[in-house]
């Protein structure tokens, strides 16, 4: 999918105004908003993400889609793309199932993925906040262990150069993702996660050991009653 970029200085969050402003995207391209600082930067489970000013990447991904099978995918892939981006700069990052990316068991990066229904279309928004070059005095504001690519390598980096190497990955992860649905990303996804077979793993609605990730992205557990559980997208089914 070809790209249409909207930058700005400051935005309350890059993913509101993703939602608030997509009649104006083009249908056909991907968009990507992104700002030097969020004023209301959103995180999962109405978290704040913290997000001071020309540090990080803070960016959403818009596109138009019919395809709802893959929507649990879609962070998936984008966490993905955001280690192999780090791997670039032979940093060694690890993903938390669903859509966590830690290094060095610290959150370096994570993903919030909203959808709405606009007539026929659905309009997905996938937001990426990616510590780059934020100094650890900063770092200890988040109410969570987290980390940069700065503190764990003690090297500053060019933040528009990361933003477009992660873009080009996605865009070609994306691509296929629509047309071959998960199962391309299902080894590299594996071997990229921090959970092993037999880690015990604790959900609101389930606990017991990690066993596999399924075909669709989904987590297998083996409940302690000796069951497999299939959890998608963070809630059980
Ligand atoms: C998480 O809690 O792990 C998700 C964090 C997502 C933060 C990004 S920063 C860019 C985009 N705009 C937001 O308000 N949130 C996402």
């Amino acid at each position: 999918m070809e790209i249409n970029s909207l930058h700005f200085d400051h935005l309350v969050s890059t993913n509101t105004w993703s939602k608030e402003n997509f009649q104006q995207f083009d249908k056909k391209k991907l968009t990507l908003v992104t700002a030097n600082s969020q004023s209301g930067g959103r995180g999962q489970f109405k978290k704040k993400w913290i997000s001071p000013s020309g540090l990080n990447i803070y960016a959403s991904f818009t596109f138009f889609t019919h395809n709802t099978s893959i929507l649990g995918n879609i962070p998936q892939v984008l966490a993905l793309s955001a280690v192999e981006t780090l791997q670039f700069y032979s940093l060694k990052s690890l993903l938390k199932w669903p859509n966590d990316i830690l290094m060095n068991g610290k959150k370096i990066g994570g993903i919030l993925c909203e959808t709405i229904q606009n007539d026929r279309d659905l309009v997905v928004v996938t937001g990426i906040g990616l510590n780059v070059n934020m100094p650890k005095n900063l770092l200890d504001q988040i109410d969570q262990p987290a980390t940069s690519m700065l503190v764990e390598s003690n090297k500053k980096y060019d933040i528009n150069k990361v933003l477009s190497i992660l873009t080009g990955h996605f865009q070609q992860n994306l691509e296929i993702l629509l047309s071959q649905g998960f199962t391309p990303f299902l080894e590299t996804y594996t071997q990229n996660l921090i959970h092993n077979k037999g880690d015990r793993l604790h959900f609101p609605e389930a606990s017991g050991t990690f066993q596999r990730i399924d075909n669709d992205g989904s987590l297998i557990i083996l409940l302690d009653n000796g069951k497999e559980q299939k959890c998608l997208r963070g809630f059980t089914s």
